[in-house]
């Protein structure tokens, strides 16, 4: 029996590793993170330790190849490219364990929750190696053919959209289709009236807040006085209509700078209910104007899609949380009042991921995720 999502993820992570020129593969784009040949391991020893819970024939991979990495600032890894295995020894132990998981998934030893975790965990990569991929040179990648840059001049005009007060849904149901351990459990929260940006902010409109002395966003560099940002596969202009990528730090100095604030995970949620996705499922490499499709009611333009949004909200376990008992870790070793929840998704965002229960969790300085914000009046 073939598992077709798991094919589909796969297929995603393959052709990720295959954009890579010759010799790439041990390349460490992002400093905080290991080398790209370790999540070559990783997706299929994370698949063969959680689906056969037993040692492989290559015990060592298995433990290798387990867990990524997320060190505090000033602990980045230093390890050299010899200390990892050779590409053909990686890609024969990624074989053997693909095909031990197909036969354990065949025989029904894997519960549905299982083949969810598998499945996610490895869309959740095809999203994080993108932006892993995103930092490497362009002479280190092969851009596919069709390549589109959706470029637009076409002026935007950012305006504020009142939220009634009302209550907002937050988190899943149980025994309702698969969610991760911390998107339960479900619960509402009343909030009052706010006001919420219909657009993201744009690199327009960030780019006032860098003229008026503020570090430009990762993304962007300048060149004679020009400014321009790296896009998956090259570069182009600053995009002025185009959303800002910024570290949550970031988004709240500009926030405070223009005398809002970020809205809350509850008032994304409030604000989002019902929003349909736009630029997402791979749809594309880069970002699309923020006003994509032309949109003239009052809705929020792309609240699912173009980039995730930052929220001020710390990362932290809702009421009834419980973590999975096979991987306990997943979530609680991220609760340490040191990352920040992002909802939405971006053009990298596999489908799976669009429910609304769905949180993703990163640190406030941390800069390589295609991660923008809205700015909020209480
Ligand atoms: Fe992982």
């Amino acid at each position: 029996m073939r598992i077709p999502p798991l094919a589909d993820a796969r297929r995603r992570t393959d052709e990720l590793f295959a954009i890579l020129v010759p010799g790439a593969i041990y390349d460490r784009p992002i400093p905080e993170r290991h080398r790209i040949i370790f999540y070559l391991g990783h997706l299929e020893a994370f698949d063969w330790n959680q689906i056969a819970r037993v040692p492989s024939a290559r015990p060592e991979f298995d433990k290798l190849f387990e867990f990524g990495i997320d060190p505090p600032a000033g602990c980045l890894p230093r390890d050299q490219p010899s200390d990892w295995p050779s590409v053909e020894e990686t890609i024969r132990y990624g074989r053997l364990a693909r095909e031990g998981v197909d036969r354990l998934i065949e025989q029904g030893a894997a519960s549905n929750q299982l083949l969810h975790v598998a499945i996610e965990h490895r869309q959740m990569h095809a999203e994080t190696l993108a932006y892993m991929l995103h930092n490497l040179p362009p002479d280190r990648k092969i851009a596919p053919p069709d390549l589109e840059v959706r470029t637009s001049a076409a002026p935007i005009a950012p305006r504020m959209i009142e939220v009634p007060d009302g209550e907002a849904t937050l988190g899943r149901k149980r025994n309702n289709g698969f969610g991760w351990d911390n998107e339960f459990d479900q619960h509402t929260i009343g909030l009052p009236a706010f006001s919420m940006s219909k657009y993201k902010v744009t690199n327009g409109e960030y780019l006032g807040f860098v003229q008026a002395g503020a570090k430009p966003p990762h993304f962007w560099f300048e060149r004679n006085g020009e400014w321009f940002q790296r896009t998956m596969f090259g570069e182009v202009p600053l995009q002025l209509n185009w959303p800002v990528y910024t570290t949550q730090q970031e988004a709240a100095g500009y926030a405070k700078w223009t005398g809002k604030t970020l809205p809350t995970e509850a008032q994304f949620h409030r604000a989002a209910q019902g929003a349909q996705p736009e630029n997402c499922d791979f749809r594309a490499w880069d970002p699309i104007p923020v006003a994509d499709p032309p949109n003239k009611s009052s809705d929020f333009s792309q609240l699912v899609g173009n980039g995730w949004e930052w929220t001020s909200t710390v990362f932290q376990p809702f009421p009834g949380f419980e973590p999975f008992p096979f991987y306990p870790g997943y979530s609680a070793n991220f609760f340490d009042g040191e990352h920040y929840v992002l909802k939405g998704a971006s053009a990298r965002t596999a489908a799976c991921f669009l429910r609304p229960s769905f949180r993703n969790w990163f640190r406030p300085d941390y800069p390589y995720v295609y991660a923008g914000f809205r700015c909020v009046e209480n």
